[in-house]
């Protein structure tokens, strides 16, 4: 009869020499524990855009560590490649892909070559966005343009592009990442606030459209979060923010990829057309 020492490296210390037949018991037992706890991916494929930082990163770094494989887009060649390299730097499954997703036709373009290769992109974050900031009558139409076209066009092109083979295979994972401010609004971002409240509607909308075909969509709001783009706030903005946040700190990008992963997990099959606020408690 075969043994394996247990003292070493072993999560049961003390349990000195177990027979093979008896460890891998107690092996299926952990991992029985950690599919009752944890979360369940089946050899799934996404596609996260906007994740050549910030939280597109963190999010496709969290997948990836699922077993996911993940397709990185971002504007710039060199982010995506850098997280995608990471990614399988760690052990994990990625690639990159530089996309405009303000370009309908290159986002056509690319979710056709990907569906020919793939058959279906399982999950799809829709994560890019830039904001535009302004007093409404100091905003331009180009930045209104442009923070619409990019954080909720976008949306819509991925979506319809990707969405059909979701359905076709009768699973499938959505999840767009808005703001609190598409709740609240917010001076000085009438169009960011618009885009994120758009993307909203168009959630709700689309879970309805797709919820017979077991395809769930929904939205995760953050707060502020650490990346590049709160890394502009100045002091005093950063100080009049934090007062309204009762855990009284910026989140990570991390704590916004879990809600994320948690969404496009086996797990949250149930779970559709709903907004997820990351924010510390600033909207309660
Ligand atoms: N940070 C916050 O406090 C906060 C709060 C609420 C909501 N959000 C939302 O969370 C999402 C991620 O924000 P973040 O803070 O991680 O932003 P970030 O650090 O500025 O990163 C934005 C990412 O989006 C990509 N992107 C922007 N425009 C693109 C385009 N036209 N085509 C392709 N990729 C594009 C960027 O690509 P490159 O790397 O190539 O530049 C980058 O990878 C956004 O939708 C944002 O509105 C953020």
């Amino acid at each position: 009869m075969a043994f394996i020492d247990l003292q070493a490296g072993s999560p049961k210390r003390g349990a000195g020499l177990l027979p093979t037949g008896l460890l891998k018991n107690r092996l299926a037992h952990c991992i029985s524990i950690h599919a009752t706890y944890g979360m369940t991916f089946n050899n799934r494929t996404a596609l996260v855009t906007g994740a050549g930082r910030g939280i597109g990163k963190a999010i496709a770094g969290e997948l990836a560590k699922h077993g996911v494989t993940v397709i990185c887009v971002s504007k710039t060649a060199a982010n995506c490649s850098a997280v995608a390299a990471a990614i399988e730097a760690a052990g994990g499954k990625a690639r990159a892909l530089p996309v405009d997703v303000a370009d309908g036709a290159a986002v056509a373009k690319t979710a056709a070559d990907l569906l020919a290769e793939f058959g279906a992109i399982d999950i799809l974050v829709n994560n890019a966005g830039i904001t535009r900031d302004g007093l409404l009558f100091r905003m331009s139409e180009d930045d209104w343009n442009a923070v619409l076209t990019t954080n909720l066009t976008s949306c819509y092109h991925w979506t319809k592009h990707l969405g059909r083979a979701m359905t076709q295979k009768r699973w499938g994972r959505i999840v767009n990442i808005a703001s609190v401010v598409g709740l609240t609004g917010n001076a000085g971002q009438a169009n960011y606030s618009a885009a994120k409240a758009g993307l909203i509607g168009f959630s709700k909308s689309i879970a309805k459209e797709f919820a017979r075909r077991n395809v769930t969509c929904n939205v995760v709001a953050p707060g502020f979060i650490k990346t590049d783009m709160t890394a502009g706030l100045g002091e005093e903005v950063t100080k009049a923010a934090l007062q309204f946040i009762p855990l009284q700190r910026f989140g990570e990008p991390a704590d916004v990829a879990h809600m994320t992963a948690f969404l496009c997990s086996e797990e949250a099959g149930y779970i559709t057309g709903q907004v997820f606020t990351v924010d510390g408690g600033m909207v309660m």
